[in-house]
């Protein structure tokens, strides 16, 4: 099975992001678009692993208080072009932590340093010059994080929780 550990986001914030695809769209921006239910921040990606249960009752350890995270310019690795999100030292904490009991447990996952972003899209082609966006101000509170599991469906990438960790505090 294919797990990754991300932040779910609340509705409001999938819509700010929704908003920045539709006009990067609209100003001919091509390429596969991220579906509004599919839209998270990814805190550790494990990959193939066959016992999620072993790994949900790892991470209830986790502690960590809630937090906010506000919507912050956008950026590109290549053609995968994403949202950021103001910087957060609780936010690395928390990937810090998250990433330290996998390690200590063996579970294998990508080492890769963590970077906070949310894919709008991935496969990114300019059709007509350099767009211009407006990044809505929109913030959220983080209160849990959740181990997901995924899928290749018909629909393209399809996310299904399997179990989530709240706050401390
Ligand atoms: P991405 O959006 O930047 O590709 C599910 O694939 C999630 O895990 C995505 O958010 C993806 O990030 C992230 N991820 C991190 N490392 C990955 C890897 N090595 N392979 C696939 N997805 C990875």
């Amino acid at each position: 099975m294919r797990l990754f550990i991300a932040i779910p986001l609340t509705p409001s914030f999938k819509d700010s992001l929704v908003q920045i695809q539709k006009s990067l769209d609209s100003q001919g921006v091509q390429g596969h678009y991220t579906r509004k239910e599919n839209l998270h921040l990814t805190l550790a990606f494990i990959g193939e692993f066959p016992d999620p249960d072993d790994v949900l009752d790892m991470l209830s350890s986790v502690e960590f208080p809630s937090f906010s995270l506000t919507l912050e310019g956008i950026g590109t690795f290549g053609d995968l072009w994403w949202a950021g999100v103001q910087p957060s030292p609780a936010l690395d904490t928390l990937a810090r932590r998250i990433r330290r009991i996998l390690a200590e447990n063996r579970i294998p996952f990508d080492r890769k340093k963590f970077s906070p972003h949310i894919t709008l899209l991935r496969k990114a082609v300019v059709t007509s010059g350099i767009p211009g966006i407006r990044v809505p101000a929109v913030n959220m509170t983080v209160d849990h994080f959740s181990l997901i599991r995924s899928d290749r469906g018909k629909q393209g990438m399809l996310y299904t929780e399997f179990g989530s960790v709240s706050c401390s505090e």
